[in-house]
């Protein structure tokens, strides 16, 4: 095997990404451990400080994928990373419990309005698996109502019409089922009905007819994985009412908006409280930690043991200090990193929305200053089925430019914005973007 610091003739500027790449698919299946990263171009970076990537070839970007969201302090961030240092010197993992966990629970539930209680785990996908099964718990219901184009994690019961088929005006309700993996078992989604998103026609129509069989309802409160679409006013409210109105558990899963839009999540933004709400990425900071959190007379099945929620790493010292250094962090000076985001996030929104007029491109962009969403179409993107017609090809184009000219969003078209971008960030950012632009034409 040949090794990373051969020779080759420099005939790219990402040479030994791209070799690296050659290497690791040797040993790790498609040389990537989430299948997220296949696919673009198969960077490999080399160190991150503040809010710029290094690849091995020591080509700079500036970055607006933040891990995929959870950076919202920037790469390497002091404050957490001390934090954590100073907490392994007093070990790793107890398998019991130790004073961190209720110092940041604590915390969090000052932080979150909704939640009463909270359990602590690793990732998104877990929490959200928590939360369906202590909702059919409660309910004694089986069914969980999911919409087109959210995500909920990898797993088999959920794993349904991220993307698939555009449905047509008036087709039945739930949507058909399109599977998301091969090797999936279709039978585990049996009990998920999927339906449009910000259509209050559609949920009154099936839950009126349902309503007795259905646990959850559970959401994206800002639909940041396919559009960055947001909730039309008072849909969310209206989801509150129907399913108080029905005893249906409401579940918002805030994996990206939790502690990213406002110290309070989407929930707080939105002026909603969810039963139930998943967390993870920000309340990080990039280290492993999420949570499921919300009403206590749901969250003590938990405490029973009646249900399980169980995991070998949860609320290790690592994912609790870093939680809790994140926190204090995203709360100290009267939350002063949201003001910055914001304003950063803001300007970038307008910047680019300008210079595709200047080019006279069709660039559509939507979401929150903290984390918003381009694509090209000429109509406005407010649900799935307008976000599937947009040009999904051009975008290709525009994000391998940007790239090129040392920005970087994640591949599918979304930025995230961090405490650590700068002014001189954000002008860089449009002056790429004003190139970038002309040559998707
Ligand atoms: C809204 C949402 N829910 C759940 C998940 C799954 O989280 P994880 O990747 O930590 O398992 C994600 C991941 O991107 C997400 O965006």
């Amino acid at each position: 095997m040949s090794t990373l610091n051969e020779q080759h003739s420099e005939n790219s500027t990402t040479l030994k990404s791209r070799r690296y790449h050659e290497l690791a698919k040797e040993r790790i299946a498609g040389g990537v451990n989430s299948n997220v990263r296949l696919g673009g171009s198969p960077l490999c970076f080399a160190n991150g400080r503040g809010s710029h990537l290094t690849d091995l070839d020591g080509n700079v970007y500036i970055d607006y994928a933040l891990g995929m969201g959870p950076n919202i302090l920037g790469h390497a961030p002091a404050a957490v990373i001390e934090e954590v240092a100073r907490t392994l010197s007093r070990g790793q993992l107890f398998a019991g419990q130790h004073a961190l966990e209720l110092e940041l629970a604590d915390k969090f539930c000052s932080c979150v309005k909704s939640a009463e209680l909270v359990r602590f785990g690793l990732s998104g996908s877990e929490m959200v698996q928590a939360a369906l099964r202590v909702a059919r718990a409660h309910t004694g219901r089986t069914e969980i109502i999911k919409f087109e184009g959210h995500y909920h994690g990898w797993f088999d019961n959920i794993l349904v019409n991220l993307n698939g088929p555009i449905a047509n005006e008036g087709d039945p309700l739930p949507r058909p089922h399109h599977l998301q993996s091969a090797g999936q078992e279709a039978h585990a989604s049996d009990d998920v009905a999927v339906l449009p998103w910000n259509d209050i026609e559609a949920i009154d129509r099936y839950v009126s007819a349902n309503a007795s069989k259905i646990a959850a309802i559970i959401m994206e409160p800002v639909m940041l994985n396919t559009g960055g679409i947001l909730p039309e006013k008072g849909y969310l409210q209206h989801l509150r009412r129907v399913t108080r109105a029905h005893n249906i558990v409401l579940i918002f899963d805030e994996v990206i908006t939790g502690f990213r839009v406002a110290l309070g999540g989407a929930q707080a933004l939105f002026d909603v409280e969810p039963d139930l709400s998943v967390f993870a990425k920000a309340l990080g900071a990039g280290f492993p930690v999420a949570a499921l959190a919300g009403r206590r007379d749901i969250m003590e099945l938990f405490a029973s043991g009646g249900v399980n929620h169980s995991g070998t790493y949860n609320a290790n010292l690592v994912s609790m200090s870093a939680a809790l250094a994140t926190l204090r962090e995203l709360s100290a000076d009267g939350q002063s990193v949201y003001r910055r985001i914001n304003t950063l996030g803001a300007t970038l929104m307008e910047g680019i929305a300008a210079s595709a007029c200047r080019c006279r491109v069709d660039l559509q962009i939507s979401g929150l200053p903290s984390a918003f969403h381009t694509c090209f179409a000429s109509h406005p993107i407010r649900d799935y089925a307008t976000y599937s017609r947009a040009n999904h090809a051009r975008l290709g184009i525009f994000l391998a430019v940007l790239l090129e000219c040392g920005v970087r969003p994640t591949g599918r078209g979304t930025w995230f914005v961090s405490a650590a971008h700068t002014d001189s960030d954000i002008a860089s950012t449009l002056d790429a973007v004003e190139r970038a632009l002309p040559r998707t034409l």
